[in-house]
């Protein structure tokens, strides 16, 4: 009998989660003090290799942020290959350095997605076919001097078609954008939850990559099925400290891709370090770990278990666009996350266009893993309480009735954010039939989604002048406080939306 696959001993997954839970009695039983003079730095800088700056003048699309958000990533068999100014365009409103702000401990250089503490984990790579003005290879994107370095020359797409067992939309795919996450950075504050920010960090980034591709008219296919080590060595990543978490496929290509490389030397290649130390949190490697596909058999399993999730629940429903024709740019350049919100309404209009634009389906033919429930505030034409978002038919439905500010500030870690907010969205989800159905790779999928929904509530927030901000929250209190509709049910992410105080939209 040959042994089961870590990705399905899912008792792995319920030790990690269960023991990343934030209660009252857990930030009191373990306080953390940052450790200033070891801060990792946000940027992962190669020292040997020469920068080939991106083009920086690309003109803006002009297409309305609302629409783009919306537009799901349909397949298509139009031939596109993106030329340098559309591989930079997508980079920088993705990942790029959108702000720079000075305060007395120094200087944050914020990024166009949102990130948990600012600490922006997250690296892209490119990985090409020979492009107008860029020879294929493997590259580095650097947000701090808007530049790709070049890790490995000649086309390595074989490598990803070979990992993700045949993936249609990576076969066809010029470039392809991996993201791959390192521990330290975010661990640093968040110690061992930071594989749950993984997902909603990655999530925030994804959300402008799939609006920006869409106003270019550049399919983008998100892929979480591949080998994970794979991936991992044609990057050269040390595992240990940063790995691959999703990967996206970008345009099409009709030619066949040629096959893999026999052999991916090591590249050793020299990084500043991060910190004057680093310290390691096994139960990161862990988690992920035992959501690592191990080889093409498993990404087979994994495919075949999202198609038969059959068509998504969202196809056909109508999806609000009015209220904002602002275009996608210029609504990422003035995205931040909402420090205060006024304790005024939105309109229920409002509330619609954000739901409606941000849960269109991400896996084409398969329904999303979170469920939504709302604490509403202060929404005009809805009473103030509790409800349950039917993603389906975008209806609302009664939970129940009261002003729940004060516990919207408790479940949202006792912020004021939530209870100042017009509605908090929570992401719950049902993680038994999830883990059951695609192993703990489907831990990942779920906190991924969250990210990638949230990350669009950002923009179509931002879109209609409004505000917004991720939040982290007490676990069980926000299933409690749900019950009985979310019995059973884990919390996985919360925004809240509002008005804004200035100069936030
Ligand atoms: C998943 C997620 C959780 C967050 N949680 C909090 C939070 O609990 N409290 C808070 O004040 N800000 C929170 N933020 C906002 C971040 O601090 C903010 O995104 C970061 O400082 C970058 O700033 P920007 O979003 O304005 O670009 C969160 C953001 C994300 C993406």
């Amino acid at each position: 009998m040959t042994p089961a696959s870590a990705n399905r001993d899912i008792a792995r997954t319920w030790t990690y989660h269960n023991a990343t839970k934030h209660s009252e009695w857990s930030l009191r039983a373990s306080p953390h003090y940052l450790d200033w003079s070891n801060q990792p730095m946000p940027l992962k800088i190669y020292t040997t290799i020469e920068a080939i700056p991106l083009p920086r003048d690309a003109e803006q699309t002009g297409i309305a942020a609302l629409s783009a958000i919306a537009a799901s990533s349909a397949a298509t068999d139009i031939e596109r290959i993106p030329r340098l100014e559309d591989l930079a365009r997508v980079l920088y409103f993705s990942a790029g350095i959108t702000k720079k702000k000075i305060y007395t401990g120094g200087e944050i250089y914020f990024r166009a997605a949102s990130c948990t503490g600012a600490l922006y984990e997250f690296e892209l790579y490119l990985v090409c076919s020979d492009l107008p003005e860029l020879k294929a290879g493997v590259y580095h994107f650097g947000p701090g001097d808007f530049a790709l370095r070049l890790l490995r020359v000649g086309d390595h797409r074989g490598v990803l078609v070979h990992a993700t067992a045949g993936e249609p939309s990576i076969v066809h795919a010029p470039a392809i954008i991996v993201c791959a996450g390192t521990y330290w950075r975010n661990a640093w504050k968040y110690r061992t939850r930071t594989y749950r920010h993984f997902g909603w960090d990655n999530g925030t980034i994804l959300a402008n990559m799939l609006a920006m591709s869409a106003a270019l008219q550049m399919p983008a296919k998100i892929v979480l099925g591949f080998v994970d080590s794979e991936v991992n060595a044609l990057l050269d990543l040390d595992t240990s400290r940063e790995v691959a978490f999703s990967v996206v496929s970008l345009g099409r290509l009709s030619g066949e891709t040629p096959a893999a490389a026999r052999e991916l030397p090591k590249l050793n290649l020299p990084t500043v370090p991060l910190s004057p130390s680093e310290v390691d949190y096994p139960e990161l490697r862990e988690i992920h770990e035992a959501s690592s596909l191990e080889n093409r058999e498993e990404v087979a399993e994994w495919r075949s278990a999202l198609s038969q999730r059959g068509e998504a629940e969202t196809e056909g429903r109508r999806v609000r666009l009015s209220g904002s024709t602002d275009p996608i740019e210029q609504v990422i350049l003035r995205r931040g996350s909402s420090r205060k919100f006024e304790r005024q309404s939105i309109t229920l209009d409002q509330l619609l266009t954000i739901l409606t634009t941000s849960t269109q389906p991400i896996w084409p033919g398969f329904s999303l893993l979170n469920n939504l429930y709302l604490i509403v505030n202060a929404v005009d034409g809805l009473a103030p309480g509790a409800y349950y978002y039917h993603v389906a038919t975008a209806d609302l439905e009664l939970l129940k009735e009261g002003n729940f500010r004060n516990k919207a500030s408790h479940l949202g870690l006792q912020q004021d954010l939530p209870g100042h907010a017009a509605a908090d969205v929570f992401f719950l989800a049902s993680l038994d039939p999830i883990l059951n159905t695609f192993g703990n790779r489907g831990y990942r999928a779920a906190q991924l989604e969250a990210g990638i929904l949230g990350g669009k509530m950002y923009l179509a927030a931002y879109a209609l002048h409004l505000g917004a901000t991720g939040l982290t929250f007490f676990d069980d209190d926000v299933t409690e406080f749900f019950s009985p509709h979310a019995a059973g049910k884990s919390a996985i992410f919360l925004m809240a939306l509002g008005k804004g105080r200035k100069p936030d939209q």
